[in-house]
């Protein structure tokens, strides 16, 4: 069968509005939710209670750009989902240090650095692989 152009898989069932996003570390890319979804300039969460290194922040900066990094600030633990986005950076709501969001580097003169997942937006869904 001749494909489309579309070799994207089928994102299959997107979690509901306010409903949480599933932990499924070592799976690949997995779609998490529309593009839509997520307001610019805003984050979205992804919960994984069980995880040692705790839930993910995924960004949607004013240019449409979708990063995912630990909701958790290399300084001293801040939910960086709670931040403010300016660019392609999030400022930590409780000392104000900017996080680049596409490495999870802070940036200079602070040092430090937040995990990052491969992030990306295929047709309108939000793919996240935290693997
Ligand atoms: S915890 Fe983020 S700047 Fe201090």
């Amino acid at each position: 069968m001749k494909k489309s152009g579309n070799d994207a898989p089928h994102p299959g069932p997107l979690p509901a509005r306010g409903q949480r996003a599933p932990d499924r570390a070592g799976e690949g890319p997995r779609p998490l939710c529309a593009l839509t979804d997520i307001p610019q300039l805003g984050a979205r969460v992804i919960e994984r209670p069980q995880h040692p290194d705790g839930n993910v922040a995924v960004f949607r900066t004013a240019a449409d750009g979708v990063f995912a990094i630990l909701d958790r600030c290399p300084h001293k633990g801040g939910p960086l989902s709670q931040g403010i986005v300016f660019g392609d950076r999030v400022a930590c709501p409780l000392h104000n240090w900017s996080i680049e969001l596409a490495t999870g580097e802070a940036v200079a003169p602070d040092v430090g650095c937040t995990r990052r997942f491969p992030a990306e937006v295929v047709h309108g869904v939000v793919y996240v692989d935290l693997g």
